[in-house]
């Protein structure tokens, strides 16, 4: 991908889906629908659903059930319809995650994978997520913790402000707001769940350069906004200053090989309404 065939045609959405769902969310959205332990014959709701890595792994578990991809951006919405997947039937529904356009305990298993942290109201999409889920289902959801703790995330977001000024790496610290796994614990058990378990985890992130990881990150999520309405040359320019400068804040073991390979931290949880929940 560093090598020239790197496409920059696209959406944002299209680039999501080719480059940062293979590089970083498919590791997360494999653990959590394991976690999730979704069955054959199950009713499955994703919410915020993006392009639906974890929709389509969900369907390829659920068998005979049916999973809902629920997302506000009818762009992601777009491209998860063009992805091929197999198992349940899939159905893509534009909508809130604070208003679920859904009846109440029509679901077995609810899950929502790096999205809370984007919500304006999060405990009323927990309380949500608790009214469509059924008694006896389990939701599984996940959040990045404190960006510190993902150095590669951090070694960027250091670089953005040098390179833009001290408020551009706003958007991407926003994604890792959550301090610690107690917050996230609380808010579950608050939104009505009586069993919460959260669990810190790790998985090992690796982009072919720096450079390939900053391009995804400035033209594949809603950092677009700090490329927008700049020549193509200038666009390239900050994209590789900044990888300069993330590559300069990161540790010889981050640049092995050429490569960009850094641990990265989420909290992950799994939650029912019920302590004698199957
Ligand atoms: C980082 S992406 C994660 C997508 C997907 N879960 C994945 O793991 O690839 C965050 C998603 O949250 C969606 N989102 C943000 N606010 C939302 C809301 N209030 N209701 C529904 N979806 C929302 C965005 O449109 C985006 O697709």
């Amino acid at each position: 991908m560093s090598d020239g065939h790197w496409q920059l045609e696209g959406s944002a959405a299209e680039l999501y889906q080719r480059y940062l769902v293979p590089g970083i969310t498919i590791k997360w959205a494999d653990d959590l629908v394991q976690r999730a332990e979704v069955r054959a014959g199950e009713e499955v709701l994703d919410v915020a659903c993006g392009t639906g890595v974890v929709v389509r792994l969900a369907a390829s578990k659920a068998g005979s059930g049916h999973v809902i991809g629920l997302d506000l951006n009818p762009g992601m919405l777009a491209v998860a319809r063009t992805v091929a997947s197999e198992g349940a039937p899939i159905t893509w529904t534009e909508g809130s995650a604070l208003d679920l356009p859904f009846p109440s305990a029509r679901f077995d298993v609810v899950l929502c994978q790096l999205g809370l942290q984007f919500f304006p109201d999060q405990p009323k999409a927990l309380r949500e997520m608790h009214r469509v889920v059924r008694p006896s289902g389990r939701i599984a959801l996940s959040v990045y913790s404190p960006i510190e703790r993902t150095l590669g995330a951090y070694a960027f977001v250091r670089a953005l402000d040098e390179v833009l000024g001290p408020e551009a790496s706003r958007i991407k610290r926003g994604e890792h707001s959550f301090a610690d796994p107690s917050q996230l614990d609380s808010l579950l058990r608050d939104a009505g769940f009586g069993v919460v378990d959260v669990q810190t985890l790790v998985q090992t992130i690796q982009f072919p350069s720096v450079l390939d990881y900053v391009r995804f990150q400035l033209l594949a999520t809603p950092m677009t906004v700090l490329l927008k309405g700049r020549a193509e040359s200038e666009r390239q320019s900050i994209i590789a200053s900044v990888a300069a400068k993330a590559a300069a804040f990161s540790t010889v073991s981050m640049l092995d090989g050429g490569r960009f390979t850094f641990p990265q931290e989420a909290y992950v949880a799994v939650a029912r309404p019920f302590p004698n929940a199957a």
